[in-house]
């Protein structure tokens, strides 16, 4: 059976600030899944949150950028606002950068992560998402899952793993793409997606049979918007086991936080903490960036799940480096590398400081 797993996400409003999604969001998410789920439209439907961010993964057989299924999402997210509204949520609406539908969301804020396959005799999903960090948040743990043998083990010693996967990376600032083959180009595939803020990995797919493996919302919030309004908070649909890595393999990278973009402002480095979709309430210094992994079985199309991934207790070390990390990053205040590089901040606050202070510099000469 032909599937389509599409996860479609938007800030539309902040319970308190920008910490946490309100439950009556989530509750007239629901609503509006649940009804397109009783007309047919979708298979089935699961709506969760990653801090103030409303997630809609949906399953249906429309494929890919359905103008249907991004209306729906459109729509659900329009109606999630009038909630936010109603109850004067902090920036309600935030992500919905147009008033008017125009048959796909990509530019109009929300993040879309989609992908259509055959659905295996046994199909594993893992669903990532991320609040308070940029698209290329993705590009590490992408990278161990899929090119690095000292965390995926199948890389190695799994046949149907062993010949490696493909790499389609987008230059977010240009508007371009190009496709790296691993293990043999990892080198070059490293030069441009360890500079994470310009380009970011989009999709990955298995070599021997071209299936896609995973992919990410990559669009930057700023580049549409053109000035800085929200980070993009991204989210990434991975397929497990069998020829694809293992549940622990793919959720192994999140165990060992890393530094990301994001956090107060969306204008600091810090670090990103795996937590249970409960405790993915960004407080410290609106922060650190969470990440969230909920996975399911799917059964024809129907969400057997969620499972939430970083529950266990096993990430409970990694949280705690990551408030370590936090601290050490804390202790810079206004300077970097805690705060982002003056480029990286040409979207946020910095623009208007550095108009007000042009007449006032002297040459040195
Ligand atoms: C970061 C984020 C927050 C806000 C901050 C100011 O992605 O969403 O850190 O930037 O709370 O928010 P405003 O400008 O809405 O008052
Ligand atoms: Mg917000
Ligand atoms: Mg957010």
């Amino acid at each position: 059976m032909r599937i389509t797993l599409s996860v479609l996400k938007a800030d539309v409003g902040g319970y308190v600030g920008h910490s946490v999604s309100h439950p009556d969001v989530l509750a007239r998410a629901k609503e509006c899944l649940a009804e397109a789920k009783g007309n047919g439209l979708l298979v089935d439907y699961h709506v969760t949150k990653c801090g103030d961010d409303l997630q809609l993964i949906m399953t249906h057989q429309k494929g890919e950028e359905s103008e249907k299924i991004h209306k729906l999402a459109w729509d659900t997210f329009v109606s999630c606002t009038e909630v936010a509204k109603a109850l004067k949520l902090h920036g309600a609406g935030q992500d919905l950068l147009t008033d008017a539908f125009s048959g796909n969301v990509k530019g109009m804020g929300p993040g879309v992560a989609e992908m259509e396959f055959e659905e295996r005799a046994a199909e594993t999903v893992i669903i990532l998402m991320a609040d308070k960090t940029a698209a290329g948040a993705w590009n590490m743990p992408l990278y161990k899952i899929f090119a690095d043998p000292f965390n995926t083990i199948g890389l190695v010693i799994a046949e149907n793993m062993h010949d490696g996967f493909s790499f389609e990376v987008h230059d977010v600032k240009e508007h371009r793409k190009i496709t790296f083959n691993a293990p043999e180009e990892i080198y070059d595939l490293l030069v441009l997606i360890g500079a994470p803020s310009h380009f970011a990995v989009k999709a990955v797919y298995h070599r021997q049979s071209n299936k896609i493996a995973a992919v990410s919302s990559t669009q930057r919030l700023s580049f549409i918007a053109g000035r800085y309004v929200g980070k993009d908070d991204p989210v990434c649909i991975i397929r497990s086991q069998g020829e694809f890595p293992a549940v622990g393999e793919i959720l192994e990278p999140f165990t060992a936080p890393i530094l990301v973009e994001g956090w107060m402002r969306g204008s600091h480095q810090g670090p990103l903490m795996p937590v249970a979709v409960c405790d993915s309430t960004p407080t410290r210094f609106d922060g650190p960036p969470r990440v969230v992994a909920i996975g399911f079985q799917l059964s024809s199309g129907k969400l057997v799940g969620p499972r939430d991934m970083f529950a266990d207790i096993s990430f409970n070390h990694a949280r705690e480096q990551a408030n370590v990390m936090a601290d050490i990053m804390r202790r810079h205040g206004p300077f970097e590398p805690h705060r982002l590089p003056l480029e990286q901040m040409e979207y946020t606050t910095m623009p208007q400081v550095m108009n007000k202070l042009q007449g006032r510099f002297v040459s040195l000469d």
